[in-house]
């Protein structure tokens, strides 16, 4: 599983909750994050560099991009050039989210690159084009989570600055289109206000790639074990471990060091 930073680890504690018997290598490209701002094809080619050096060095059986800018900007690539199962956030995020709504005004917030790759609102329109769906960009969230800062007065003024077009859309249902965005859910729903459900694609990631798992017949034989869990950071691994032990829980109580090629 990899994601550009901490933000995966919201999707890392849903599938260690549902699959505690598999072993989990979680890798955070903290060394080159945000994913959001880049280009494209620039965080195209970390997901495919990333992927390459899990499947090489672990043996992985399956990939899960635990981010949605790189779903939207590398999906299809890392199912053709791979030969493992790929599963990206953005597909479970959607049943999610068009589960959670009753009226069909729905709303998915992302970073830039997620939501102007327009991977959302094609996802939707395949699932239901009848929705009605308000989009925004976050620029900034990303940030605060990644130094730790997950409420407060700075995150409540950038959270009513960015989140009117979902707020004015009259939305029931909002998705957080970025797996960073759950640890700041306690200000995005003050800002939305409580009749609005808010939506995170950790859970219904976990429960396909359960499904995927035991559809391939590649669950772990050994149903009672406890998994191995690796955390690996392109950044300081110290920083890294200190953080995610907060954000995710005692599992991530150590961290090893990657020097990915491209910076
Ligand atoms: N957590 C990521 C996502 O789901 C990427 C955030 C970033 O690095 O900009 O989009």
């Amino acid at each position: 599983m990899f994601d550009s930073g901490f933000g995966g680890l919201t999707v890392a504690r849903a599938v260690i909750d549902l699959l505690p018997a598999e072993d989990l290598v979680y890798l955070g490209d903290t060394g080159r994050y945000p994913y959001g701002s880049r280009a494209i094809d620039e965080v195209r080619g970390f997901a495919l560099e990333i992927a390459h050096h899990l499947l090489d060095t672990y043996q992985i059986k399956t990939l899960v991009v635990a981010c949605n800018t790189a779903t939207a900007a590398a999906l299809q690539d890392l199912r053709s050039e791979l030969d493992i199962p790929v599963l990206g956030v953005i597909e479970p995020g959607v049943r999610s989210l068009l589960l959670a709504s009753q009226s069909r005004r729905v709303g998915v917030i992302g970073t830039v690159g997620t939501v102007n790759s327009g991977a959302y609102q094609e996802a939707v329109v395949r699932s239901d084009p009848d929705i009605e769906l308000f989009t925004c960009a976050c620029p900034g969230f990303v940030e605060f989570v990644e130094r730790g800062v997950c409420q407060g007065p700075q995150v409540e003024i950038l959270a009513e600055r960015l989140l009117w077009p979902v707020v004015e859309g009259g939305v029931d249902a909002l998705l957080l289109g970025c797996t960073h965005y759950p640890y700041l859910a306690r200000t995005i729903g003050e800002v939305m206000g409580t009749d609005v459900v808010l939506v995170s694609s950790a859970d219904e990631t976990a429960f396909a790639l359960a499904g995927d798992l035991a559809k391939a017949g590649l669950l772990h034989p050994e149903a009672d074990r406890v998994g191995k869990h690796r955390f690996i950071s392109s950044g300081d691994v110290r920083a890294f471990a200190a953080l995610g032990s907060r954000l995710l829980g005692p599992e991530l109580a150590n961290a090893e060091r990657w020097e990915p090629d491209a910076t």
